[in-house]
């Protein structure tokens, strides 16, 4: 390997030589490069501010020159070191563009390859048509809102008017978290039992006029069978305004059925009961399998029952009277209906489990 030489001669000749002899040592080196370990290892070799060749160069010719040689030896070593340091970062410029192509060699595409078919998922059906449901709505003008799972006793019951130990609390049978017997019943916590509890937290935050669909996962007790599941989704609905009568609520609910199962579906309203709504009703639609005639699937009645509605109750309102809602002043509706079940009827799907079961077979029938 090259070590610089001591110098006794001083001439432009013997200086020409020594320079040329550097250079040829150093092409030799570079030229054997092959990685950029070796390429780290040479420049160390030469650059070093410690004892690297072109520091002995300093060093051993031009500290050691003859006062008269000095400004001749120390243009030369200026250049020399120029050029060598030039050299060596040319060096590794060829040796990175090599590796790489090499790289780019080893990865070349082979198109004449047959292609790799990755299978794209599709929306599950549930979510499409708790989508479709809603896209109903904000065609009429509606927002779309949402609200926590896990809901506070007072947002899920006490604010919608179920009093504290009222009987129809129990129609909802009521997933609790464990554990809070400390705490005030109204900050216990549960899975909500309906999305209704996200019509005061709408009204908490906004208020009238108010127009807006609310989808969502909720939970009850209910043991599993062929129509019923712990964990299933609701849209809610609620408009809020002055002169909101019962006959928006129709009209209103009577073309959303129309939009989502054709124009020749029919709907009809009978009395029921919701501590949150007065009055309150059911909502039936004729039944789309026979048309109204009587079947099997709709128990040879013609109707088939679909959601829940109501004017909202005033007392409801009591609970978000700070926000601008004064019954003397605003009146509005509600409506909830479980997407599941309308899933189950747009579809023809007997068993709700099916939905859940994640069965690619089943689901793929939908993409
Ligand atoms: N929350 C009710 C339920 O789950 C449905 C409903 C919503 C009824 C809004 C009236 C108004 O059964």
């Amino acid at each position: 390997m090259y070590t610089v030489p001591k110098l006794d001669d001083y001439s432009p000749a013997a200086l020409d030589r020594a320079v040329a002899d550097l250079f040829a040592a150093l092409d030799a080196e570079t030229a054997a490069l092959h990685s950029d370990s070796d390429w780290k290892a040479l420049r160390d070799r030469w650059l070093a501010r410690k004892n690297g060749v072109l520091t002995q160069v300093n060093d051993t010719w031009l500290k050691a020159a003859p006062k008269e040689a000095k400004r001749d030896v120390g243009q030369r070593v200026n250049e020399l070191k120029a050029r060598a340091e030039a050299a060596i970062e040319g060096a590794h410029e060829k040796i990175h563009a090599s590796s790489s192509d090499a790289k780019l060699a080893a990865e070349r595409l082979d198109i004449t390859l047959p292609g790799m078919q990755r299978p794209i998922g599709t929306k599950h059906p549930v979510l499409r048509v708790q989508d479709e449901i809603v896209a109903v709505f904000q065609a009429m003008g509606y927002s779309v809102g949402e609200g926590p799972e896990v809901e506070t006793d007072y947002y899920n019951f006490e604010s919608l008017n179920f009093p504290p130990n009222h009987p129809a609390r129990d129609t909802q049978d009521t997933l609790f978290i464990a554990g809070q017997d400390s705490k005030p019943a109204r900050d216990r916590l549960l899975l909500r039992t309906h999305t209704s509890p996200v019509q005061i937290r709408t009204m908490e935050r906004q208020p009238p006029p108010v127009r807006i669909v609310i989808p969502g996962k909720v939970h009850r007790n209910d043991p599993l069978d062929a129509t019923h599941s712990p964990v299933f989704h609701q849209v809610e609905g609620l408009a809020v305004d002055t002169n909101i009568t019962f006959c928006d609520l129709k009209g209103t609910l009577d073309h959303a059925m129309k939009a989502l199962f054709g124009s020749s579906v029919k709907t009809r309203f009978y009395p029921s009961f919701f501590p949150f709504t007065e009055p309150s009703a059911d909502m039936q639609v004729s039944c789309i399998f026979c048309g109204g005639k009587g079947c099997r699937k709709c128990k040879f009645s013609g109707w088939i029952e679909l959601l829940g509605c109501g004017m909202v109750d005033p007392n409801v309102f009591e609970f978000v009277k700070h926000n601008g809602y004064d019954s003397s002043k605003v009146s509005g509706f509600a409506f909830g209906m479980g997407v599941e079940r309308i899933a189950m009827l747009k579809y023809g799907v007997e068993e709700i489990q099916l939905f859940y079961e994640g069965d690619v077979r089943f689901l793929e029938q939908f993409a």
